[in-house]
């Protein structure tokens, strides 16, 4: 089974049905931890005594004040996590000052339904991260860390920045050094900063752990480990255990604010996206990118449905999960000669090239549907309750001598290596088709599985991973998300030797584990803004998210469009402006800011209310002028069809060369008629702004159409994707 979903399932339970909190109510009311947002306060909230002073007066006067608040928020809100009955929240709600009190919610890290993936291996080659990364602190929300793992050595680290006021609360103040710079713990329950998971420590050192020689598993795929930005610093906000309690990512969130981190990583969120005024890891970042600091969330495991990316807000660069071009290669070989190939982490030197009878085993969740298959090969499907590990357990109990597992429709090609109990191969769903198709013709069907190893260089890479979630964003469709896809099937990165890798029945422990999600994703591109910070100082977080997506990659290592996992050409709505290509994104020539405040128009034309808008920017705002949410100078389109024309402005800034000229071209967009005015955009200094008027007629209102627009120099190619939506889709 699945223990990291069970878990999560176990704890909303244990949420909606206990809502006892603390051992010091012992009588029968119901408390719950609340979350209470009072009005902003620009004198209270520069100084912590009076704001802890003013958030004690909100509380009931019979009550133990300092036992009842959890944390008092300065930067992601003005407001508290407390421990409250429903009575007092009604009380508190009458108190001048008061904005608003709701239960706090459960955030779940994106891991891939199956919890953990054991493996092999590559480094990020793509990626130029030489010597980068240098003087960026990357704080993580996650699940903690592991302070003395070889990925967190500081071997050529330099002192962190004089700016950098974090803690670190380990009891053995060594274990911070000048790579893990700060590790505090929000995590209700928990001790310290020490994960107890392997999901912190697995994001941590993809973003920016530091080279480690000799990195396997279990002696597979020996090579260097290394994150993103070796060079940067590593700041960890521990706000999981069994879970993560919204009041302590909030509370985790606050502090690497206050603490002074320059990119946060936050591999986690809830199921459903909320509207973005109730939505506090929208609102938490607002501050956030406020103070300049770069945030990337991964954008949910919940595809390939439609409809189902999470932590969207504009000012989050929101990242999806691709799969890479490492293979560890497994190959279905059948009767009739023909070969499909797999994967599996478990590369056994001494199977049998012999080919054994070949049966079904159906989904091979229940060792008493099995008495068919003592020595055989059994085919085997994904779907079911069993998590893919425990299929593997199943047919082994039940004397299979392999599995061929094979993915359901919605699957397709995502495949991920496991290391599995017995020989295994994990295939997609269209090879799993073709074996169907060869038990059914042959009258003694036969099989074997062969182990190849590492190969690397497929040239399906990248394609996104089925799991990864998709767009539109509900909250605010008319802005493209998620925006970027990077790796994020089957990453290798560091992991507490102290937990054991949870495969069905080995004890397989590793200083480096497989994980795959859109958690896995988050990290990469975090990593990738440390260096662009490092590179470019005076860079916005707008400015670093234009570069990183306008530069993205379209196209796979085989030089077609990139696919989903149905291999079928991706739309828009998987793949956002495509992989990113960290070395293009160094020098975007081109780049589309965005400041603070022009935020505002853009919530107002949401259609929130003024005190909707104000929640999010923390200040009083009047909507006076708003802008439709496509009207955003977003690197990307998202555009309703219209029956009436429409024309949005985009603003560039110049990055480039001082003296250059960049022409415009539209690709694709069938249906609708783009024109782009001026065709031409000419520049004579650099930081120089230019802007152009985008207008979309619509032709056809029933089919989504996509395309793009290339602005085009000597030097540079600056790629906007354009997302134009029927209407009616909308609400
Ligand atoms: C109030 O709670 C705090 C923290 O739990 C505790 O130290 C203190 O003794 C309590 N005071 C009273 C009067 O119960
Ligand atoms: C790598 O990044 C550094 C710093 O931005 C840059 O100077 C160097 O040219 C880059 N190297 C490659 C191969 O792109
Ligand atoms: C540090 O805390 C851990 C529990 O978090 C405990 O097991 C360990 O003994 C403590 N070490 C020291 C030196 O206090
Ligand atoms: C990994 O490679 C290094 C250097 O190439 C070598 O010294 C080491 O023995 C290898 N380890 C394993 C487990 O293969
Ligand atoms: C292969 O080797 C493993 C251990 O190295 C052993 O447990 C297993 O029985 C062997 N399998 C065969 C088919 O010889
Ligand atoms: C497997 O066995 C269970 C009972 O153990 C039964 O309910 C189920 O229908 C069987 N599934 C298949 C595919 O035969
Ligand atoms: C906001 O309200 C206006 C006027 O009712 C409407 O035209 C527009 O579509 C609404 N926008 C959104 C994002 O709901
Ligand atoms: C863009 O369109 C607006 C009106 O929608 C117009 O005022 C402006 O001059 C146009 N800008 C360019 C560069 O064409
Ligand atoms: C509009 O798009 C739909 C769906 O792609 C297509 O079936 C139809 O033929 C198109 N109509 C026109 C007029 O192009």
């Amino acid at each position: 089974m699945d223990l990291k979903l069970i878990s999560i399932f176990l704890c909303l339970v244990l949420l909606h049905s206990s809502k006892a909190f603390g051992d010091h109510f012992t009588n029968q009311i119901d408390f719950e931890t609340y979350i209470v947002r009072l009005e902003f306060h620009d004198q209270v909230l520069s100084n912590s005594k009076d704001l802890h002073h003013l958030h004690l007066s909100f509380l009931p006067t019979n009550s133990n004040h300092s036992s009842r608040i959890l944390y008092s928020y300065r930067h992601v809100f003005n407001g508290f996590a407390a421990a409250l009955s429903s009575d007092e929240v009604k009380e508190m709600e009458k108190k001048p000052g008061f904005v608003s009190a709701r239960p706090q919610r459960v955030f779940q890290m994106h891991t891939t339904h199956s919890p953990s993936f054991l493996g092999l291996h590559q480094n990020v080659g793509l990626w130029n991260a030489s010597n980068s990364g240098k003087g960026v602190i990357i704080g993580l929300l996650d699940s903690g860390i592991t302070p003395q793992h070889p990925s967190f050595n500081d071997k050529g680290m330099p002192n962190p920045p004089d700016k950098w006021k974090g803690k670190c609360e380990f009891n053995v103040t060594t274990y911070c050094n000048k790579k893990l710079i700060g590790a505090r713990n929000f995590a209700l329950g928990a001790l310290s900063p020490a994960d107890e998971d392997g999901h912190g420590t697995h994001t941590s050192s993809t973003a920016a752990g530091n080279f480690v020689d000799g990195a396997n598993f279990l002696g597979n795929a020996n090579g260097t480990a290394v994150g993103i930005a070796p060079r940067a610093h590593v700041a960890m906000y521990r706000v999981c255990s069994i879970d993560c309690q919204e009041s302590d990512v909030i509370a985790g969130l606050d502090a690497a604010i206050e603490d002074g981190v320059d990119v946060i990583s936050i591999s986690l969120g809830l199921k459903l996206p909320p509207p973005l005024y109730n939505d506090y890891l929208a609102v938490g970042t607002y501050s956030a990118m406020e103070k300049g600091i770069f945030v990337s969330c991964s954008a949910g495991n919940s595809g390939p449905t439609t409809d189902t990316v999470i932590n969207g807000a504009p000012w989050i660069l929101t990242v999806g999960a691709s799969t890479t071009d490492r293979k560890i290669s497994a190959l279905a070989v059948l009767g009739n000669g023909a070969k499909y190939e797999g994967e599996s982490a478990f590369q056994p030197t001494n199977f049998s090239q012999k080919l054994l009878p070949l049966v079904n085993g159906d989904d091979c969740d229940d060792v008493s549907n099995l008495s068919h298959v003592k020595g055989k090969i059994v085919l085997c499907s994904v779907s079911g309750y069993q998590s893919r590990t425990d299929k593997g357990g199943v047919v082994k109990n039940a004397g299979g001598a392999g599995m061929i597992l094979m993915n359901d429709d919605s699957r397709g090609s995502t495949i991920i290596s496991e290391y599995h109990v017995l020989p295994t191969t994990h295939i997609s769903y269209n090879d799993g088709k073709m074996i169907i198709n060869y038990m059914k013709s042959a009258s003694k069907p036969v099989a074997t599985i062969s182990f190849k190893g590492t190969r690397i260089g497929d040239k399906h890479a990248p394609t996104v991973a089925y799991f990864s979630s998709r767009g539109p964003f509900d909250p605010s469709p008319g802005i493209l998300k998620p925006d970027i896809i990077g790796p994020g099937v089957n990453i290798l990165a560091a992991w507490p030797t102290s937990i054991e890798a949870e495969t069905a029945s080995t004890s397989a422990s590793s200083m480096f584990h497989f994980l795959s999600g859109t958690s896995m994703s988050c990290p990469h591109l975090a990593g990738v803004a440390a260096l662009l910070k490092s590179a470019h100082p005076d860079w916005s977080p707008a400015a670093i998210k234009s570069a990183i997506m306008t530069t993205a990659d379209f196209i796979n290592l085989g030089n077609d469009p990139i696919q989903d996992e149905t291999l079928q050409p991706s739309d828009l709505f998987s793949l956002g402006s495509g992989h990113v290509n960290p070395s293009r994104a160094n020098d975007p020539g081109l780049i589309y800011d965005i400041q603070p405040e022009d935020y505002i128009p853009y919530l107002c034309g949401l259609n929130y209310t003024d005190d909707q808008v104000s929640a999010i920017v923390k200040k009083k705002v009047h909507c006076k002028s708003s802008i439709p949410q496509s009207e955003l100078n977003y690197p990307s389109f998202s555009i309703p069809k219209d029956p009436s024309a429409q024309t949005y402005t985009r603003t560039v800034t110049n990055v480039g060369e001082a003296i250059s000229a960049y022409a415009v071209k539209v690709f694709g967009l069938k249906g609708v008629e783009v024109t782009v005015t001026p065709k031409i955009l000419k520049f004579t200094a650099l930081n120089q702004k230019a802007s152009y008027n985008v207008t979309v007629k619509t032709l056809n209102f029933t089919a989504h159409s996509e395309g793009y627009i290339i602005w085009s120099s000597d030097r540079h190619s600056v790629r906007s994707p354009i997302e134009a939506f029927p209407h009616v889709s909308l609400i």
